[in-house]
């Protein structure tokens, strides 16, 4: 927050026009699908926004069908958070103009709120960028948004629906990176690049490894952690970020795999899947320099806070829908309200036999516990892995941002399924 006053430039306003449509959306050289773009591409264009200057979005609905679209992981007024509980859908035709000011600097994104599970799967969605007035330059730097999509015989989106993915959510045949088909991208031997990666998959967790090469994590959904951590992979669940510094390399010529390992959820891919490739290209001079701290995150909360709400992630049948995913044993759960200022420390307990990827709108949290044990570092999060069984303890501040809130697992098909609840935070 202290980069906020020196960035911040009155009267300066960052414009852009999002329209969303149907297009044909080339997944691989000479293959079409129809699909839903922004202005016309899948991913949408990348927004470039700067920490503390206002943003202004206006947006189109083209599509068939009505949408709103949520401003993912952004901390902003609870008006602008573009889901159907703080304001009404925007039928075909219909323009609404998003207007908020990123607090915060780091990798985002955005997706629509309404028909999810459809209208994500179809493209709809892009990378929003936040930049710091002194942000961290690198050699390079690449954007890359992933995810997977189910094609059918003819090679056109399968069809939606069905028990399986209701449980499973849906994972795809086809892995994409921007949209491509396990695209080819180069880097420089001797360089170092700054790389934001986005987990827009439905429900696929992405186990990221880079031909096995180490790299560093620098932040995570919230921006950069305190310090660089040298990792061989990262886990992306569905709706996560990363950002990694890559490189160097050493070997000009030399193709290494963008892979995603097993992982398993009970659900879903099993071996090593491809997204890509990374081609070492020819040498170039290096500037870049990672700095050995990135930042100090105060914590929220010392050991003994005491737990002010739990939240349960669950699992039903059901006789009418055949089984339902709950949160403290109701679809769609109404919690109570939360006050502002008042620090919360919640228990997300997943009493299921699957991963969930629970994600809270509008605020970040720090992790505190997973099942017990302290986090690797100390971050700034939006979304978590609950992994089977296992309780996460996190921590987060209602600053005065007073309005409708939600959270929810970033399954979409549970997300649909009713594994959600929503909340009012208020200023007592
Ligand atoms: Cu990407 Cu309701 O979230
Ligand atoms: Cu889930």
């Amino acid at each position: 927050m202290s980069n906020l006053d020196r960035s911040s430039q009155p009267g300066r306003v960052i414009r852009y026009r999002l329209e969303a449509g149907e297009v044909d959306w080339e997944i691989a050289p000479g293959h079409t699908v129809r699909g839903y773009g922004f202005n016309g591409q899948v991913p949408g264009p990348v927004l470039e926004a700067k920490q503390g200057v206002p943003l202004e979005i206006e947006f189109t609905n083209r599509l068939p069908e009505p949408t709103v679209i949520h401003w993912h992981g952004l901390r902003i007024p609870a008006e602008m958070d573009g889901t159907e509980v703080v304001q009404r859908l925007i039928q075909p035709g219909e323009t609404f103009t998003y207007r908020f000011t990123p607090p915060d600097a780091g990798t985002f994104w955005y997706h629509p709120h309404a028909n999810e599970t459809e209208q994500l799967e179809k493209g709809l969605y892009g990378a929003l960028i936040v930049r710091a007035a002194d942000e961290l330059a690198l050699d390079g730097e690449k954007i890359l948004v992933f995810d997977d999509l189910r094609t059918d015989k003819r090679g056109q989106i399968a069809k939606f629906g069905g028990l399986k993915d209701r449980h499973n959510g849906r994972e795809g045949n086809v892995r994409l990176i921007n949209g491509r088909s396990e695209p080819e991208l180069a880097i420089a031997a001797g360089q170092i690049e700054r790389w934001r990666i986005v987990n827009a998959s439905s429900a696929r967790y992405v186990r990221l490894s880079l031909g096995g090469v180490p790299f560093q994590i620098l932040g995570t959904d919230g921006g950069f952690i305190e310090a660089p951590v040298s990792a061989e992979e990262v886990l992306l669940p569905p709706g996560d970020r990363v950002e990694l510094a890559v490189g160097p390399f050493d070997k000009e010529g030399e193709l290494l795999d963008i892979a995603d390992l097993p992982y398993y959820r009970l659900a879903g891919k099993k071996g090593v899947e491809r997204f890509g490739a990374i081609r070492i290209a020819p040498r170039q001079p290096s500037t870049a320099h990672v700095p050995e701290r990135l930042r100090e995150i105060a914590p929220l909360v010392t050991d003994t806070a005491k737990v002010t709400r739990t939240v349960t992630l669950g699992f039903k049948m059901s006789l009418r829908r055949g089984l339902d995913f709950v949160v403290n044993g109701e679809r769609h759960h109404h919690d109570k309200p939360v006050n502002v200022g008042d620090m919360q420390v919640w228990d997300v307990v997943n009493a299921t036999m699957m991963d969930h990827p629970f994600h809270l709108h509008g605020f970040f949290f720090q992790v505190l516990e997973i099942d017990g044990n302290k986090p690797a570092w100390r971050s700034l999060e939006d979304v978590i892995n609950v992994p089977p069984k296992a309780t996460v303890r996190i921590a987060w501040y209602p600053d005065d941002r007073p309005g409708m809130w939600m959270y929810h697992c970033h399954i979409l098909e549970h997300h649909a399924a009713g594994m959600m609840g929503h909340f009012e935070v208020k200023r007592p």
